[in-house]
């Protein structure tokens, strides 16, 4: 949790007045918001854009400001966690079941600053199942598609149910192995009907800070 903490609160540096600001989901984005809300009570100016109904509440509790989209152009920063990160900055998120608003949101930010703890680092993607958000009707089928895409997929749940994102639809936690083609899989996920979008974020961090166990905090260098 502290090398989590450290990163976060690394990123938060990042954040000048007068920014708009992607609020990410997850425990390492929650230590970015309360850091956040710190600077907000310390006179910090901002508004902000929430990934999650969980992140958006938080954000309200501590007085940060937030906006619709319908009300901004782009957004200069958002500060978010992953799943799993590999050399070229290329991300498995979902793990909390917010990867479409997040990925939303990091496509209209002008910078996506990646935090995790050093566990998070992969040489290559894929021990971390891919999240893959699906609608429920049909999901029986687009299951059977995703299978035949190589993954095992497996219907997340909660409580005993199925597991509803905040968008209303399931996530289909998709084991494949190691994934060496992760662009190619990441298009022919989402041509499958059904299949909303996937945890592969490739191509859009511009920084990932990492925090280690030791209590530094590094940069992670792009291959
Ligand atoms: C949520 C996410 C999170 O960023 C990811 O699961 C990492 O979570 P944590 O910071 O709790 O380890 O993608 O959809």
């Amino acid at each position: 949790m502290e090398s989590k903490r450290i990163a976060a609160e690394r990123a938060v540096d990042f954040i000048k007045d007068g920014m708009i600001v992607g609020l990410g989901t997850g425990s390492t984005a929650y230590f970015a918001i309360r850091k956040i809300g710190q600077r907000v009570k310390e006179g910090l100016s901002i508004k902000a854009i929430a990934t999650s109904k969980q992140s958006e509440n938080l954000a309200k509790e501590l007085g940060i400001s937030l906006l619709p989209f319908a009300e901004i152009e782009s957004i200069d920063i958002t500060i978010d966690g992953a799943d799993e990160v590999d050399a070229e900055w290329n991300l498995i998120k979902g793990g909390g079941g917010a990867l479409l608003r997040e990925k939303i949101v990091a496509s209209a930010s002008k910078q996506l600053i990646i935090i995790i703890d050093e566990s998070k680092l992969a040489e290559q993607l894929g021990a971390f199942p891919l999240p893959v958000e699906i609608v429920p009707f049909g999901y029986e089928m687009t299951i059977k598609k995703l299978r035949k895409q190589g993954a095992d997929p497996v219907l997340r749940t909660a409580d005993n149910q199925t597991y509803l994102t905040d968008n209303g639809n399931y996530i289909v936690d998709c084991h494949f192995g190691k994934i060496t083609r992760a662009e190619e899989l990441h298009q022919a996920l989402n041509l499958i009907p059904g299949v909303v979008d996937n945890g592969l974020f490739i191509g859009m961090a511009t920084l990932v800070i990492v925090g280690y166990q030791d209590g530094t905090v590094k940069e992670l260098l792009k291959m």
